[in-house]
């Protein structure tokens, strides 16, 4: 059945990714953006594009009439949620009890949030399921499990038909869709602007953690994947029901391997340097998915580290016009 959507964030990365992603599946789509992270040309072209504040424009289309939003608009910075946590709580949450409001108002049935790893902090035990405790570490996360609480008594007072979706580290690109962050602290784009020569070399976080080889490991996945599951998300959402769901693959790389890949993947040398720890990173962060594959019926396609790579190396060509 074809949807008519509101994509909040459409022209940044996951969301340009899954505004795309919809329209190949016949879906209507309105992205709306305030441009702020995001790029006007990221959009999708058979979108409509609103140029807004992610609560305030949607709120003003609402009445148009649509089946559902998909809330990919937030900050995301975790070093920046710790110096300006005001940011995150107005920009994030706030924002989202705007938009769960303006929903309420004029009867939206579904929503699909955009909540993260980083709601669960440090875990425990490994992999990490969706009943593991919630501790973030930082604003960044905090603003994101408040948002998941917010949508829980939203959707079970008011009928709403909700999941949230935690991203565990997101990667890779689809098509002319891609990772291209004006302020980039994620691993890959970084270590391949040194594999491009825009950056001398790249930093490795820490090397003394308790991991085979001394440095984080992190579970990633391909964002065409990650926008998989939010289609699915869409047809599986039920009225009353807040769903969670992480989404990883559930197998774990270190920095160091990370580095590697993509110096097999680019041929460049790429030399990497040991820097101090990076303050809140936990040492591993690997997902368990065996929720959505089981409810959702999610199958990622793309789990190996080289295509992800691979797709991330082709897209940051592109865009410097190799
Ligand atoms: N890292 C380096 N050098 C760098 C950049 C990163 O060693 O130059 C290390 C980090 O310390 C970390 C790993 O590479 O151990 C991955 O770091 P990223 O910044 O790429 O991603 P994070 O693991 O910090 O991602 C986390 C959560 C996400 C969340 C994101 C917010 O896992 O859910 O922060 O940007 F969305």
């Amino acid at each position: 059945m074809a949807l008519k959507l509101i994509v909040t964030g459409g022209a940044g990365y996951v969301g340009s990714v899954c505004a795309a992603k919809l329209l190949e599946a016949g879906h209507e789509v309105v992205v709306v953006d305030d441009l702020s992270t995001g790029h006007a040309d990221a959009v999708p072209e058979d979108a409509r594009f609103v140029e807004g504040d992610a609560a305030e424009a949607t709120a003003s289309l609402l009445g148009e009439g649509f089946d559902g939003v998909l809330h990919f608009a937030a900050k995301s910075l975790v070093g920046e949620s710790m110096s300006d946590p005001g940011k995150y709580w107005r920009g994030n949450v706030f924002t989202a009890i705007r938009l769960l409001d303006a929903m309420r108002e004029h009867g939206t049935p579904r929503l699909v949030f955009s909540s993260t790893a980083a709601t669960y902090g440090e875990p425990e035990s490994s992999p990490i399921r969706e009943t593991a405790p919630t501790r973030p570490t930082n604003t960044y996360g905090a603003s994101k499990l408040a948002i998941d609480h917010a949508i829980t008594s939203y959707a079970r007072a008011h009928r709403l038909a909700a999941v949230s979706l935690r991203y565990f580290n997101v990667a890779g690109a689809y098509g002319l869709f891609g990772e291209r962050h004006t302020t980039e602290t994620h691993l890959i784009p970084l270590v391949l602007q040194v594999a491009t020569g825009d950056r001398e070399r790249v930093q490795i976080f820490g090397d003394d953690y308790p991991t085979d080889d001394g440095t984080a490991v992190r579970d990633y996945i391909h964002v065409a994947d990650l926008a998989d599951a939010h289609l699915l998300a869409l047809q599986h959402a039920v009225a009353g029901e807040h769903r969670i769901y992480n989404l990883g693959n559930g197998t774990g790389f270190s920095v160091r391997q990370v580095i590697e890949t993509c110096r097999e993947v680019t041929g460049h040398e790429i030399p990497a340097a040991t820097a101090p720890r990076r303050a809140g990173d936990p040492a591993v962060l690997v997902a368990a998915s065996d929720r959505a594959r089981e409810e959702l019926g999610w199958k990622p396609e793309r789990a190996d580290l080289h295509g992800i790579v691979g797709d991330a190396w082709r897209f940051t060509q592109e865009r410097r016009g190799v």
